[in-house]
């Protein structure tokens, strides 16, 4: 029903575009054929492509905190590809104080208005621009609700000492802090100044000197294009430790040890992914630690991934997500997804690439112990998705970006490419991808441009195998996973299997559960695939033998909370609220609310829960939390 309704609402949106946007050209002789070509490429973004395109911005932006606010300028700079009156550029609930061009060597002032908002894509900032000036200037602030920004008292910090501020651009939120063409279609170099309060550090997905002093100033430049949702800040306490010339982590000073010797094996990460793909090509990679309201595992910001707390383990057991946002550097930032209907092309290639990555440096058991795990959870999540949403190019017009994304673009994207590995042979498929990242390197690339590119190097060299594009094609475009598909298994998780067998028949036999020696992966698994519905006193033995309760590793406590929740095991319920209460990022916290929000009993009591834990909480994750209390029980 929301589905049909946001894509009539955006038919009837289009439709008026194109009716204001015709009477306009009827009207005018003189004036250049306005380009509603964005929305052909781009379904969203206001931007009108094919006429201009951005290749740099600059920014000059000071961070009030007080206020959560961001303000000053944005300059674009244009390249015209055809005639155009107007510029239109992508904004969310910003403020547009003045837009200045910059037309025969000075700037002069360029009349603008608000086009009509639409719930999903913003508002189009429409400027008169007759002259096609080659410079934009936008002055502008953003709103305290960005969407885009999350402005943290001190009090969600680990140090509780600072203030923070970090930025979440993908899939279509820079808009709600920088007023562009907000598309992956283009791609830009940027600067920045940044003006801060003395005693915090800014960090952008640029080059970061850890040596700039802290003075209130700090100057970027990313002499790389990128997609603009790349484009990334933080702001906050925030302290480095190199591992090796290249690559170190940033966090706030009490997480900064912890964090350094968990994610130690990131320079070892960038060796293996060379050897597989070629030269790192963004010469910097660093993390940065963000507070544990930050919705996502991670983000792949160039040359400084953002990462969630959550993933400090203690024993390297969640360090995938490293690899993730690593792969992300070839899959997804030199190779770009053209429109966001093809994110199977940026987190399918770079979820196989992670696994590629672990096995390297982690080792085969290891490695198939995690395609096993995000097999699984693919089948079940497509249970309830609509057959539209299982294939690997997603129907996402009119809808919002943010809640299309599943698990199939990830894990069906790379069940894609363990097929192709499977039938050509891991060497051809290595050479393939090696030279597919060189061909397509600093472009954007849409699933027909890819699948002619499969076809001639990839299918139609090596014929005898008998893949031809309808088989791909079936991937691409049908729901569910092809008979071809190659079914993952592990050795250590099908020993698991057999303590699982056991415990059916004997509802609990501790000494038989080897749980001491598990890792997270294969406690995931047991706790996953054990009955949903266990007797209150083996709930008990078993916290009791393992204390899964107060577990630190957060994907431990994704598959035993439910489990807490299903059972109504109150011993559990304590820590599950202080659970809730610190940690924001989505994939942990939504499971855990629909169970309570579709439980009559506890239903208010995880109401009640988000109302303390919702203030701390991002604003997507917010949007998404409220949507599950406001769906009918
Ligand atoms: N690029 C994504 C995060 C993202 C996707 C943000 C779509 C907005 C829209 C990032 O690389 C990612 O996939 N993160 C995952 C981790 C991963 C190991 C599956 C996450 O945050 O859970
Ligand atoms: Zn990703």
């Amino acid at each position: 029903m929301l589905k049909k309704c946001l894509t009539t609402s955006f038919i009837l949106f289009s439709f008026i575009i194109s009716a204001v946007l015709i009477t306009l050209s009827a009207c005018s002789d003189s004036k250049p054929t306005p380009d509603r070509s964005a929305l052909a490429i781009d379904p969203h973004s206001f931007a009108n492509l094919t006429q201009v395109q951005m290749t740099h911005v600059q920014l000059d932006l000071g961070a009030d905190f007080n206020n959560k606010i961001l303000s000053g300028d944005a300059i674009l700079t244009l390249k015209y590809n055809q005639k155009a009156a107007e510029l239109i550029l992508d904004t969310r609930a910003l403020t547009i104080s003045k837009v200045s061009g910059f037309c025969h060597n000075k700037w002069q002032s360029l009349d603008f208005s608000m086009g009509k908002q639409d719930k999903i894509l913003g508002t189009p900032l429409i400027i008169q621009n007759t002259e096609q000036c080659p410079k934009v200037k936008i002055s502008y602030q953003t709103s305290p609700e960005a969407s885009g920004l999350q402005w943290l008292d001190k009090s969600l910090t680990a140090s509780k000492q600072q203030p923070f501020l970090f930025t979440q651009s993908e899939a279509i939120h820079g808009r709600s802090w920088i007023p562009m063409q907000d598309t992956p279609a283009v791609r830009v170099t940027y600067e920045a100044t940044l003006h801060t309060p003395s005693v915090l550090r800014a960090i952008m997905s640029a080059h970061n000197d850890p040596d700039t002093p802290l003075n209130g100033e700090f100057h970027f430049a990313m002499p790389q294009a990128i997609p603009p949702y790349l484009i990334a800040l933080a702001i906050g306490d925030l302290h480095y430790h190199r591992w090796s010339e290249r690559s170190g982590v940033w966090a706030e000073p009490p997480l900064l040890e912890a964090a350094a010797r968990e994610f130690e094996d990131t320079p070892e990460m960038i060796r293996a992914t060379e050897k597989l793909y070629g030269k790192y090509p963004w010469q910097q990679y660093d993390l940065l630690i963000l507070p544990p309201s930050f919705p996502f595992g991670g983000m792949e910001n160039p040359r400084v991934s953002f990462i969630t707390p959550t993933v400090i383990a203690g024993d390297k057991s969640l360090t995938s997500l490293i690899s993730h946002e690593l792969a992300h550097s070839w899959s997804g930032n030199l190779v770009t997804n053209a429109r966001w209907a093809d994110i199977w092309l940026n987190e399918g290639f770079t979820s196989y690439i992670e696994n590629r990555i672990v096995e390297a440096v982690y080792g085969k058991p290891w490695a198939k112990m995690e395609q096993v795990i995000s097999y699984q959870a693919l089948l079940e999540e497509m249970k309830d998705l609509e057959p539209a949403d299982q294939s690997l190019v997603l129907p996402l017009d009119g809808r919002d970006p943010d809640d299309a994304f599943t698990d199939v673009p990830y894990t069906k994207g790379a069940m894609l490419l363990y097929f192709l590995e499977d039938r050509f042979g891991r060497e051809h498929l290595d050479t393939f991808l090696k030279s597919y990242f060189k061909q397509f390197s600093f472009k954007t690339i849409s699933t027909p441009e890819f699948l002619a590119y499969l076809n001639t190097n990839l299918l139609q060299k090596y014929p005898d195998v008998g893949i031809d594009k309808s088989n791909i094609e079936q991937w691409l475009y049908q729901p569910g996973l092809p008979k071809e598909a190659v079914i993952p298994s592990s050795r250590r998780l099908e020993k698991v299997a057999q303590v699982i067998k056991l415990w059916k028949t004997h509802p609990f036999a501790p000494n038989v559960i080897p749980g001491k020696n598990w890792s997270s992966q294969e406690w995931v698994y047991f706790l996953t695939n054990i009955p949903k519905k266990i007797a209150l006193s083996d709930m008990e033995k078993l916290d009791r033998a393992f204390d899964l309760t107060h577990t630190s590793n957060a994907e431990i406590a994704l598959a035993w909370f439910p489990l807490v929740i299903q059972n109504h095991y109150q011993q559990g319920f304590a820590a599950l609220e202080q659970h809730l209460i610190k940690i924001g990022r989505r994939r942990l916290i939504t499971p855990l609310y629909k169970l309570l929000a579709k439980d009559s009993e506890l239903r208010n009591w995880g109401l009640e829960v988000y109302q303390k834990a919702r203030p701390g909480y991002h604003p997507l994750a917010q949007g998404t939390v409220d949507k599950i209390f406001a769906e009918k029980k």
